[in-house]
Formats: structure tokens, C-alpha cells, sequence
């Protein structure tokens, strides 16, 4: 039977961390790192998260700034927002809630957020950055995948890695990110033949596609590392939905090492990750080095 992967204490840890960094940083440089997190319109999913955003960064001791957007809002209008934030120094990280109303091109939203406080990772210099090994923001979902691979596996060097997605959020960041680690990566997407087979030569398996149980304990090699990303709202009991991840976890645990449960692996990873991302650029913002593992 597998290992299950507590995400959640490992994010509970995180943040513990987290918050004591904040506190010597306020101590001794008088510094408060401060997260800006905007919202456009009312997409309840989006509300949850930016809520929970706000609740987290409080408890660790950071400053939050909400910003509360109608779904009218313009492109030229949240363009104007960002450039007041970016040149706010009490803001050191700025997140949009994607997705963004369809009058918004959010390519070109991600673009004006100042790269040095893209706590995302999403904007074009961060992904240039993690794809050529500097330094950089790197995207909260995959760092947080890496955090809970290391801790489970160690070194990752010579690994055969599988990637299931390749969205620009998840699936190629994570790539990137395995690939810095030495490992051997494929990108499986939607058109891979046989995916079934590749799947099966994973040592490491990250499966973020966005499809409700799709990979099954037949398609996981013994032994095998498997990060599950989704989250999806199903249909459950008595009327009731649940959320299943992209992995049928029953089978998967029977063949696998260790694996990440849907709730409770890879999602409470994301916003611990957030705000060390904030911590990290507010230390950047005044140069100075902190080491936050
Ligand atoms: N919507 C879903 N995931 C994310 C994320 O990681 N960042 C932002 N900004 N929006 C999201």
C-alpha cells in the first residue's frame, strides 16, 4: 500500500516557516513583506481562493491588500491598477485570480505585473528565467509539487519524470522544474499515443489535466511517485458532490510508493508556496539574503 503524502501538514509546516521569517524580517529590517491580490468579478471558485489568500497571509504575519474588482472592468482599467501597484514599495508580490473576464487579454495583464514581484511566476521573464536556470519566481502549484517530491524521494537526478498537462500554470513550469532536477521528463498531453504505456514508465508520475479520475493504478508503474493535481467536483452520494483528483486513488494507492490524496496533497501547497514566493521577493526588494529553506 502506498505512503499518503500530507500536503497538509507539509503546508501547515511551510507556512510555520514562513511566518517566523516574517517575523525576524520585520524585527530587523523593519520589513513586512505585502501580497496584493486582485479579483475581477464574482466567480464563486476564485472568491474561495482569494479569501483563503487573504486569511493566510494575515496569519503569517504579512501584509494583505485586496482588491475587489466589477466583472465590467476594463483592460485599460486593471492595466492602471497594476501600475499603481507595482510602484507601491509596501507591495513586494501581486497576484491576478485568473481567469479574467473575456474583455481582458490576461497575457497582457501577467506582462505589466513587475517580474521582480510576479509571486506567480507566470510572467515572461519568470518563465524565461526557470527555463534557462536563473534565479527567479517560480509558479506555486509545481514548486509545491517539487517540495513534496523531494521530501518523499530526496535527490531526483536520473528519475524518468511524466508530466500529464502542459498547461503554462502547471503542466510546463513542472517540467522545467524536473528537468532542473536532473530528471528524464516527458510532457504527456490530450494527443500523446498510448499514454497508458508512457504513464508507465514514470517513476515519478504528476498528473495535472484536469480530468476526473482519468489515471488509473493499471497505468502507475510499482513502486512509482504519483502528484496529483486535480481537483474535480463530481457527483457523489445522496445528491452530494466530492472532489476526486486526475488520479482514481483506490487503484492508484495498491501500486504506487507514495501518492498525494485529493484533498488534502497538492492543493494546500499552493498558497503556502504563495506566500514564501512573497517572502522571497520582499527580501529581493531590499537585497537581502535570507535563505527560506
Ligand atoms: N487560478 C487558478 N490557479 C491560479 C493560480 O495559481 N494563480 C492565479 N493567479 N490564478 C489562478
Amino acid at each position: 500500500m502506498a505512503e499518503k503524502i500530507d500536503g497538509k501538514a507539509f503546508a501547515q509546516d511551510l507556512r510555520d516557516r514562513v511566518g517566523k521569517a516574517v517575523a525576524q524580517l520585520t524585527k530587523d529590517y523593519d520589513l513586512v513583506p505585502g501580497l496584493a491580490v486582485v479579483l475581477v468579478g464574482e466567480d464563486p471558485a476564485s472568491q474561495v481562493y482569494v479569501r483563503n489568500k487573504g486569511k493566510q497571509t494575515l496569519e503569517a504575519g504579512m501584509h494583505s491588500f485586496e482588491h475587489k474588482l466589477p466583472v465590467t472592468t476594463s483592460e485599460t482599467e486593471l492595466l492602471e491598477l497594476i501600475a499603481t501597484l507595482n510602484a507601491d514599495p509596501d507591495v513586494h508580490g501581486i497576484l491576478v485570480q485568473l481567469p479574467l473576464p473575456k474583455q481582458i487579454d490576461s497575457h497582457a495583464v501577467i506582462n505589466a505585473i513587475d517580474p521582480n514581484k510576479d509571486v506567480d511566476g507566470f510572467h515572461l521573464i519568470n518563465v524565461g528565467r526557470l527555463s534557462t536556470g536563473a534565479a527567479g519566481l517560480v509558479p506555486c502549484t509545481p514548486l509545491g509539487c517539487l517540495m513534496l517530491l523531494k521530501d518523499a524521494l530526496g535527490d531526483l537526478s536520473g528519475k524518468n519524470a511524466v508530466v500529464v498537462g502542459r498547461s503554462n500554470i502547471v503542466g510546463k513550469p513542472m517540467a522545467a522544474l524536473l528537468l532542473a532536477e536532473s530528471c528524464t521528463v516527458t510532457v504527456a498531453h490530450s494527443r500523446t499515443q498510448n499514454l497508458e504505456a508512457v504513464c508507465r514508465e514514470a517513476d515519478i508520475l504528476v498528473a495535472a489535466v484536469g480530468r476526473p479520475e482519468m489515471v488509473s493504478g493499471e497505468w502507475i508503474k510499482p513502486g512509482a511517485v504519483v502528484i496529483d493535481v486535480g481537483i474535480n467536483r463530481v457527483d457523489g452520494e445522496a445528491g452530494k458532490t466530492r472532489l476526486v483528483g486526475d488520479v482514481d486513488y483506490s487503484s492508484a494507492e495498491k501500486v504506487a510508493g507514495a501518492i498525494t490524496p485529493v484533498p488534502g496533497g497538492v492543493g494546500p501547497m499552493t498558497i503556502a508556496c504563495l506566500l514564501r514566493n512573497t517572502v522571497q521577493a520582499a527580501c529581493a526588494s531590499r537585497d537581502i539574503n535570507f535563505d527560506l529553506d
